[in-house]
């Protein structure tokens, strides 16, 4: 059923009655989905434990609504069209026919190594089709997909395995990134040097690097799945049963694993899609992001297959072999709706307009942004030099704990601000809230963005550790999930993201927590201490600005600042990698020890005239020297 809103007289009145009725509205839009049982109560709540239920008594699975509910109608339509990283190399495409049988396939395969319903399965994975055709092998069984992005070291992957204790890794010999071959099995390896949780390591066979095999413990894909039967029944699930965790950052310095459960995650990431995008029968749907992020698993995976949607799925990089590979990508499958990151367009408008203007863009009907702040000279570039001036640019809003869009414009209904996420999706209850959880009324106020009922696709827990969820999300504010963002609410009730207010960064869409850097800086022999701010950068939105003091006096910076990089990129990946380390004798802390971050922001931020009140500091003289050290 195509639930998508018609007109902005129908979005404001579908607003209101998810206020008046929410559980009214989100069972109308729960209704055409395939259950095995229906619901029994469509939502329990209360934020304080919190403790959050929709769908209950349901029962279904999410991949017979992703795949076997279309075969009749569509199973002979593509599903997906794949486009390696090399364009000389052959892609692939998979119908809905072809993607069902391989994801059966997958799923006998995973069973067979003794894969049930509820383990934790961890999937490291480069963006080939058997990367989703896994994630949804796992779905079909019931058992708990924790996909960890590629780029990850092998110490950031073994606390995540470890984290959720997973019985399986599944991963290939290699990636290709751009003109790159990396040898991922090998980080595997050395992340499962500490996880002994692990039973099996299945390995795709995929850039044909020579890796090392474990006897009794690593098996090939592609001989595995040859003896695993194409019909496999989807497991049962209780609307609320875990269907995934990921990993994201946070204040502290461990990353958290967001879970995700499965009815009401379904509801939302099929609602949002065909609203947000306003898809239609036929189109064709690309995402650039990859599966890693929460991004790719509601917007490449789950979202446009609920849909019944043909996606384009990207291996490689928008730089490779050139500049224009985005843009021939979408001239190639004549893409309709592309959705894409603001760092991929910043760094794209530098080569300038010999790229775009070498292809035919004139499939493009809507362009998409996501994952942090889209400056005004970025979107007005998008707008004209991509879309023509006539695609509507649909600036997302959203986190990994809220699983699906929250603020966004309608393509073609809602008017558009640049720079404007502008209104929340219906379901979606804002309020902004001063330092002190005042809740502001009214427009043109700019404060804390909350969100004060819940929504199907809301994190339900932090995996193996509910009192973190509780003190991260519904603690600052009681009765109020924060989501960690600044937001303006301007004269017309348009809502601007202004980014993190607590110690996340968001450097190149990619979110850290600055408190993770640090650890891992700190892990450098000569490292004493460390803090680490973000900046603004002119691409990547916020550089990574390190301050870090030694214990001896090294003559050879330039060699300690790679070191310290190098160690990041061991302890996190290079994604973490500070752009600017600055040595020094000590940090501005309170008398009581705490770091003065809004000092070292306005330092990196080159900002020094106005650094205001130290009088509080132990010693203030640090002031001057990191000023004067400023790069
Ligand atoms: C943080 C969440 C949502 C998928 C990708 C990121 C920032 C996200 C926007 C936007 C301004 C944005 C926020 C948010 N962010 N989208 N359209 N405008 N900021 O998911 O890794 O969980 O990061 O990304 O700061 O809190 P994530």
């Amino acid at each position: 059923m195509d639930t998508r809103i018609p007109s902005l007289e129908k979005y404001q009145e579908e607003f209101e009655r998810s206020l008046a009725s929410p559980e009214a509205f989100w069972a109308e839009k729960a209704e055409h989905f395939s259950w095995k049982k229906k619901w029994d109560q469509v939502l329990s709540w209360n934020f304080e434990e919190p403790h959050i239920e929709w769908f209950a008594g349901g029962k279904l699975n999410i991949t017979e609504n992703c795949l076997d509910r279309h075969l009749e109608k569509r199973g002979d339509q593509v599903a997906y069209y794949w486009e390696p990283n090399d364009p000389a190399a052959a892609g692939k495409s998979y119908t809905y026919k072809e993607l069902h049988r391989e994801v059966c396939a997958c799923a006998n395969m995973l069973k067979g190594l003794g894969a049930k319903k509820g383990d934790r399965i961890c999937i490291y994975m480069p963006m080939v089709p058997e990367l989703t055709i896994a994630v949804l092998a796992c779905a079909r069984i019931g058992a708990i997909h924790s996909v960890v992005f590629a780029g990850f070291s092998a110490a950031s992957l073994a606390s995540r395995i470890q984290d959720c204790d997973s019985m399986l890794v599944l991963t290939s010999d290699g990636a290709y990134r751009g003109p790159k071959s990396i040898a991922i099995k090998s980080v595997v390896d050395e992340a499962l040097e500490i996880c002994p949780s692990v039973q099996k390591v299945l390995v795709l066979k995929h850039t044909n690097v020579p890796i090392e095999m474990v006897e009794g413990r690593d098996l090939y894909w592609q001989e595995e799945i040859q003896k695993s039967s194409a019909d496999c029944p989807a497991e049962p699930m209780d609307a609320e049963d875990m269907l995934f965790i990921l990993y994201t950052s946070g204040s502290t310095g461990k990353p958290k694993g967001v879970v995700h459960t499965t009815a009401g995650y379904m509801v939302y990431t099929e609602y949002t899609f065909r609203n947000v995008f306003q898809y239609q029968e036929g189109e064709v749907y690309w995402c650039t992001a990859d599966i890693g992020w929460i991004t790719g698993h509601s917007y490449m995976v789950y979202g446009p297959l609920l849909a019944g949607a043909t996606s384009v799925l990207f291996e490689g990089i928008p730089t490779f072999p050139d500049a224009g590979r985005f843009w021939q990508i979408i001239d190639k499958y004549h893409v309709n709706i592309f959705y894409t990151a603001p760092t991929a367009i910043r760094s794209l408008q530098l080569f300038g307009l010999d790229f775009p203007t070498q292809y035919s863009l004139s499939s493009l009907r809507v362009l998409g942004t996501v994952g942090e702040p889209i400056n005004e000279e970025a979107w007005h570039w998008y707008h004209q030099h991509i879309g023509k001036g006539n695609c509507p640019i649909v600036d997302t809003w959203w986190q990994t704990e809220t699983g699906g869009i929250m603020i966004s414009p309608l393509a073609g209904i809602t008017p558009l601000k640049p720079a404007f996420a502008t209104l929340p999706l219906p379901g979606v209850q804002l309020v902004i809230v001063d330092q002190e959880g005042k809740v502001l009324l009214g427009n043109g106020v700019e404060g804390n963005l909350c969100i004060q009922f819940p929504w199907p696709s809301m994190i339900r827990t932090t995996y193996g550790d509910h009192e973190r969820c509780k003190q991260n999300y519904f603690s600052t504010y009681p009765g109020l999930y924060f989501t960690g963002d600044g937001c303006k609410r301007d004269e017309d009730g348009y809502y601007r993201i202004t980014g993190r207010v607590d110690d996340v960064i968001n450097v190149s869409g990619h979110r850290l927590g600055t408190a993770e850097i640090e650890n891992a800086i700190n892990q450098h022999a000569d490292v004493v201490e460390s803090a680490v701010v973000g900046y603004p950068h002119e691409i990547k939105g916020q550089g990574i600005y390190a301050y870090v003091i030694c214990s001896k006096k090294n003559d050879d910076l330039a060699m300690l600042r790679l070191e310290i990089m190098a160690t990041v990129q061991k302890m996190i990946g290079s994604i973490a990698k500070p752009d600017k380390i600055q040595i020094v004798s000590g940090l501005p802390k309170t008398r009581s020890g705490k770091i003065m971050r809004r000092i070292l922001r306005k330092v990196a931020e080159g900002d020094v005239s106005n650094i205001g009140d130290i009088s509080t500091l132990l010693d203030p003289a640090i002031v001057d020297e990191i000023k004067a050290g400023a790069i």
